[in-house]
């Protein structure tokens, strides 16, 4: 394994639902600040969108407006390599190395598969379960230094690490002089910055913002247009105290808003926290429905424009999916060498 040039970063978003500001605020803005000082590397994971039942009608308009969405964001494909998880098949014969040698326990402990497992009853798949070795395999492919992820991912990217670090590297590494194994993947670290990690249900305030939540309610979408999201805002729980602060355990609706009025206005958390502070729930809910219908209003232009071309957006994920390829072939082979696979002459 040689060193990378300049850090490389691998991220990817699901094309399942519609990408919501926990998506946003937690991961997507995070890959942007990247891109000028590491090689980027942001995938739609389409083949992860199909480990919970999914509709065949709607896949692949949902994994080209997911890409759009990353380029709406401000992923620009002149410095970051976009692309579509399926169109590199290495990520599925990675993964199939790696199931062989990740113990059945380490999955089950995984917390994400324990609550999707719930709400699918009687007919979990084996994909789902399976569902982090195949991000492990997305990550390791890229000689990944660093995954934007939130808060939530932390327990998959510890996963990878050991996968890569402790069942490939320690057991199938060429020994040194030294006697030390030669890496044959790159262990790497998470990248969770604290603003914006958990954002938090509209409708409560202990339960993370998701896709899966049957309430729409409970989620402010990229798309959704400027009524729908002041009627959001002002449906969403609140508390009987006057004044908005952050870190009060018996009040984390008010920590939540507070915190996406701060990130949503470009404010800092103390600026917004002061300007809040005394300001009753029907003074601030107007006050963040507008810094939300603000902050995401160019980005739905920008989304609107790339979906009328069709034919440019599937050029870029083209082009990503080649410039993906090689790195990730390259990987691939160093894991089938280092298994001890005959090669094709
Ligand atoms: P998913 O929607 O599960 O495909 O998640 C895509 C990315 O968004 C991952 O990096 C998640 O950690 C992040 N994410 C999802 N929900 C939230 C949330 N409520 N707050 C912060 N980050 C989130
Ligand atoms: N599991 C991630 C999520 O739901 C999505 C994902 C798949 C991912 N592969 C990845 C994130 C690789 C980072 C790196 O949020």
């Amino acid at each position: 394994m040689t060193e990378n040039a300049r850090p490389r970063v691998l991220s990817g978003v699901q094309p399942t639902g519609a990408l919501h500001l926990g998506n946003w605020l937690g991961a997507i803005r995070n890959w942007v600040a990247l891109q000028d000082s590491h090689d980027t590397f942001f995938c739609v994971v389409d083949l992860h969108a199909i480990t919970v039942p999914h509709d065949p009608a709607r896949l692949a308009d949902d994994t080209l407006s997911t890409a759009a969405l990353y380029l709406a964001c401000g992923i620009d494909p002149d410095r970051a390599t976009v692309f579509v998880q399926s169109h590199v098949s290495a990520h599925s014969e990675l993964c199939w190395l790696l199931n062989c040698v990740t113990p059945l326990n380490w999955l089950e402990r995984m917390v994400q598969y324990k609550e999707k497992a719930v709400k699918q009853g009687a007919d979990v798949s084996t994909g789902l379960l399976d569902y982090p070795v195949l991000m492990a395999a997305d990550i390791l492919l890229y000689d990944a230094d660093r995954v934007p992820v939130g808060e939530d991912q932390k327990q998959h990217l510890e996963l990878a690490r050991d996968i890569a670090q402790q069942r490939i590297n320690a057991r199938f590494g060429a020994k040194g002089a030294d006697g030390e194994r030669e890496a044959i993947l790159r262990v790497p670290e998470p990248l969770i910055l604290p603003e914006g990690a958990r954002v938090m249900s509209l409708t409560d305030g202990r339960s993370k913002m998701s896709k899966s939540d049957p309430n729409e309610g409970s989620r402010i979408t990229l798309l959704d247009p400027p009524d729908l999201i002041r009627k959001k805002i002002k449906r969403a729980k609140t508390d009987p105290v006057i004044g908005l602060e952050f870190g009060n355990p018996d009040r984390p609706e008010a920590d939540n808003l507070l915190g996406l009025y701060a990130l949503l206005s470009g404010r800092s958390r103390e600026a917004a926290a002061a300007e809040c502070a005394s300001m009753g729930w029907g003074a601030f809910k107007p006050l963040l429905a507008e810094a939300a219908v603000e902050a995401l209003g160019p980005l739905q232009e920008r989304y609107a424009e790339l979906r009328r071309d069709p034919a440019t957006l599937q050029a870029v994920l083209d082009r990503g999916a080649e410039e993906a390829e090689t790195v990730a072939q390259a990987t691939l082979k160093r894991v089938r060498q280092a298994l001890g696979f005959l090669p094709r002459s």
